[in-house]
């Protein structure tokens, strides 16, 4: 057998990119200590600091910051003066790693990250032997940063934005509707929603219950708590019949064990002329034309967490990558009469409109 010749620019270009990705995997790992121990806060002032004066306003040891602030830097997080030996957080580093409520805000990526590398024992069984690792076990990190990563976006986009894409619907929660959301985590959409339309009712149900827990503690803080209520249920037993005028079901639908009973059982809590909205990551049903770095995150994250915390429960383990074909297709196998994909430019969502 002719072994194929070796193709010594493509042989180099691989070797540098794994040298890229050791030192990305390297950064994470730390980006995460800085973002845990409140590092990028302390400097979210754009002061510039020695990694001395570092230490006496963060109280944490300085041969470890001075280490730390130097891979940041290296990285791009952090910018650099020669000069005085000092470091700051420039306006659009602090966006990105310290304004949690900014929708470029990304440090919920740096805990997502560490929360699946600590079950990497337990990922590598579930290859030998199938099965998975439950979302329980990813612990309050998972919840975190999951909520982190979207929260921001939600309260920008859904009441704005995504439900007016709908007018009839947006009529109806501007006048008073009940709405419920599956899959709702942490609240990180339910709360800002139900702050905008004062009118409407909100029911959150996860099978999480620390998500719960904190879903329940934001509500009463942010004061909506006598409309907002989060029960522990799936998606798939929601014990309500042709009642939501809107079920949201954003970035879980792939999570779940049962997504088609799932859907199924969004369907009847709708009443008729109820709407569905239904988001998944943008991101194309071809694995050739997902091959790409918004892939490689979402292949990765979902071998990581997604469609392993679903196979945790004997389910289908879908996998993150729903596009718009397959989201169809299950819309149409759970009884939907209508779907389309809303014409809203995202940076991560594609929204689909389902009605029953
Ligand atoms: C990736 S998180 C998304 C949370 C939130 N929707 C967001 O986008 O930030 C997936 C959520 O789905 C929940 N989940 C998984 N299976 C479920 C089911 N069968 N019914 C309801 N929620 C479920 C998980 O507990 C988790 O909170």
């Amino acid at each position: 057998m002719e072994r194929d010749s070796i193709d010594r620019d493509k042989l180099r270009a691989l070797a540098r990119q794994v040298g890229v990705d050791f030192g990305a995997a390297l950064t994470v790992a730390l980006a995460f200590i800085g973002d845990q121990l409140g590092i990028f806060r302390t400097m979210a002032d754009g002061v510039a600091r020695t990694s001395a004066e570092l230490a006496a306003d963060t109280g944490l040891n300085e041969r470890y910051l001075r280490e730390w602030a130097s891979t940041m830097a290296a990285a791009g997080y952090l910018d650099y003066d020669p000069a005085r030996a000092a470091f700051r957080l420039s306006p659009e580093q602090a966006i990105v790693l310290a304004h949690e409520d900014n929708t470029f805000f990304g440090a919920g990526a740096f805990q997502y990250a560490v929360a699946c590398y600590r079950q990497i024992t337990k990922l590598a069984d579930a290859f030998r032997n199938g099965g998975g690792v439950p979302f329980t076990d990813y612990g309050l990190d998972i919840v975190r940063a999951i909520e982190r990563l979207f929260q921001a976006g939600y309260r920008a986009w859904v009441s704005s934005q995504w439900i007016p894409a709908v007018p009839d619907l947006h009529q109806r929660m501007k006048a008073g509707a009940e709405a419920a959301e599956v899959g709702c985590g942490a609240g990180q959409c339910l709360i800002p929603v139900a702050q905008a339309f004062v009118n409407s009712r909100f029911f959150g149900f996860d099978v999480d219950s620390a998500s719960l827990a904190r879903a329940r503690e934001k509500a009463a803080d942010a004061g909506v708590a006598d409309r907002v209520t989060f029960e522990q249920r799936a998606a798939e037993d929601i014990p309500h019949r042709d009642r939501f005028d809107l079920v949201m079901a954003f970035n879980c639908i792939h999570d779940m064990a049962y997504p088609r009973r799932a859907l199924a059982g969004i369907r009847n809590a709708l009443k008729p002329g109820g709407v569905m909205l239904w988001s998944e990551a943008d991101a194309s049903d071809r694995l050739e034309e997902n091959l790409n770095p918004a892939g490689r995150t979402l292949y990765g994250a979902s071998t990581m967490h997604c469609m392993t915390v679903s196979l945790a429960h004997d389910g289908e383990g879908l996998g993150v990558v729903v596009g718009e074909d397959r989201a169809r297709a299950m819309a149409s196998e759970a009884g939907f009469a209508s779907f389309r994909r809303l014409p809203i430019e995202n940076p991560y969502h594609q929204i689909f409109e389902l009605r029953k």
